[in-house]
């Protein structure tokens, strides 16, 4: 069986992340969460004061200081899943949080940090044997992957799931709000200038809108199987 490179990319909220840690722990290769690098630098603008409420940010300091930015991934002994780091330091649950969520989106648009994050991304791949998720794998990260996902279901089922978690958390969103902002949220991703959202043409097409998170585990390994496989 030949090691290969897995590129997961698709619509938020759409279980890409859950799936492709699953395979990755399945098939013992390193996984790696992309969106979460972009929301490391985001953090890192905000605590250096380079990315304000009002959303203006000093782009020409978070330019001088992306060499200094250094973000990687350990796994939590007791857990086994993947945490962030953000220059030593755990950041894995500020980087969840709201602020960061809400403004990662202009982080994510900015052309030197998607240049420096590629390179890191680029860096980590090089031996193969990876995983990793995002919404420009397939397409800019690593265009010669053995193995391409694009990741879709309907919004309304999206948003029913983001929901449902939000409500199992106490969160009382209501699904029409949750549902604009999940919209929103695509329109943005695949209209943006640099690196826009869309499937390679020669990515294999997801649509888990009707799929158990069993089926969609099976049909993954399967896809694996073939491809390593070959
Ligand atoms: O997948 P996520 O929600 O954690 O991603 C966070 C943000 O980063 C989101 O705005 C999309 C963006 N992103 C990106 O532009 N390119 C990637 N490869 C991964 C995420």
């Amino acid at each position: 069986m030949k090691k290969i490179t897995i590129a997961i990319d698709g619509f938020s909220s759409c279980g890409k992340s859950t799936m492709a840690k699953d395979l990755a722990k399945s098939i013992n290769y390193i996984y790696i969460d992309s969106g979460a690098m972009y929301r490391a630098v985001t953090l890192y603008a905000i605590r250096q004061g380079l990315l304000t409420d009002k959303n203006e940010i000093n782009e020409q300091a978070l330019l001088q200081r992306m060499p200094q930015i250094k973000v990687n991934f350990r796994l939590d002994p007791t857990t086994g899943l993947p945490q962030t780091y953000l220059n030593g330091e755990n950041v894995e649950r500020d980087i969840r949080g709201m602020e960061v969520s809400s403004k990662v989106s202009l982080i994510a648009a900015l052309d030197f940090v998607r240049a420096a994050l590629v390179e890191m991304q680029q860096a980590m791949g090089k031996e193969k044997g990876i995983v990793m998720d995002g919404r420009d794998i397939g397409t800019v990260v690593f265009p010669d992957a053995e193995l391409k996902i694009f990741v879709t279901a309907r919004p309304e089922v999206r948003a029913k799931r983001r929901y449902d978690e939000l409500q199992a958390k106490g969160d009382k969103t209501p699904y029409e709000e949750i549902l604009k902002n999940v919209q929103e949220r695509d329109y943005i991703d695949q209209n943006r200038t640099v690196s826009p959202l869309r499937k390679a043409t020669d990515a294999l097409l997801l649509d888990n809108s009707e799929m158990t998170i069993a089926e969609q585990k099976a049909w993954l390994k399967e896809q694996f199987e073939r491809i390593a496989n070959e």
